[in-house]
């Protein structure tokens, strides 16, 4: 085995990821190692400010760190081309925020299609464009939102958008979910029912990293691990 890959969604060794402010120099990830086996549901926990969106934003492929490895789905990352990395981060990553990020200006629907759009050459997408919706509408049905297709996103509650951003993560079948607070900006029994569907598609085989610094909803997941000092401990 090359790069440690096997069946690991993502290993990440000895991360480091510091932000130079002026002249001081924040170092908030100081060498986390961990990995998470296809299929399965990781949380990470940790205080406000311990790193963890920026954890997710090297593994999201939305960041560069300054030092360690990730590897996604045996690939690893630093060896791939800008191109590549897009194409990972369309293709192959979910991303489910705490604060939904939804095009406004689009329908629930187009928003969920989006993705799928994105990661194809536009003859390919039009060649698709059939089957895609079908599927967005199949996602779209089995997260209850079958009768808000046409809404757009600020005409929906805060659960309601949360669970179309759900959809959006999963339309491309990701071959990992990232979720950061995803219930962070919803009431406690509306985010209840978010962990529920997402334990739901994790239950049918998505593997799942989710940050938060809520320890009931970590409990939810099969392993947690805990953020502190820029580093990861297992309790
Ligand atoms: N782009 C940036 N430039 C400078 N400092 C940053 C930047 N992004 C994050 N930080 C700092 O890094 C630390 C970790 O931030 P991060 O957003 O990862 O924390 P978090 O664990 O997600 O917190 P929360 O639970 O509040 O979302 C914070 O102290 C933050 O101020
Ligand atoms: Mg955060």
């Amino acid at each position: 085995m090359s790069n440690g890959g096997g069946n690991m969604a993502v290993v990440v060794r000895k991360l480091h990821r510091a932000y130079r402010m002026g002249r001081s120099v924040l170092r908030v990830l100081r060498g986390v190692s961990f990995q998470v086996h296809r299929g399965e549901f990781v949380a990470v926990v940790g205080a406000s400010g311990s790193g963890k969106s920026t954890l997710l934003h090297q593994i999201g492929l939305l960041d560069r760190p300054d030092k360690g490895q990730i590897v996604l789905d045996g690939e690893e990352v630093a060896a791939m081309s800008a191109a590549k990395r897009n194409a990972v981060r369309c293709r192959d990553i979910g991303f489910v925020f705490q604060f939904y990020h939804l095009l406004g200006e689009f329908n629930v629907l187009e928003n969920v299609m989006l993705p799928a759009q994105m990661s194809r050459s536009t003859l390919g997408w039009l060649m698709r464009r059939k089957s895609r919706r079908r599927e967005a509408m199949e996602l779209l049905e089995r997260l209850g939102l079958s009768d808000r297709i046409k809404h757009r996103p600020q005409e929906l509650s805060g659960g309601e958008r949360q669970r179309v951003a759900i959809a959006r993560a999963l339309i491309n079948r990701p071959k990992v979910v990232l979720a950061d607070e995803p219930t962070g900006n919803l009431d406690s029994r509306t985010g209840e029912q978010i962990m529920e569907v997402l334990s739901e598609f994790h239950r049918q085989g998505q593997t799942l990293l989710m940050v938060t610094h809520d320890a009931a909803l970590a409990g939810r997941a099969e392993r947690i691990l805990h953020l502190h000092d820029g580093q990861l401990k297992t309790k």
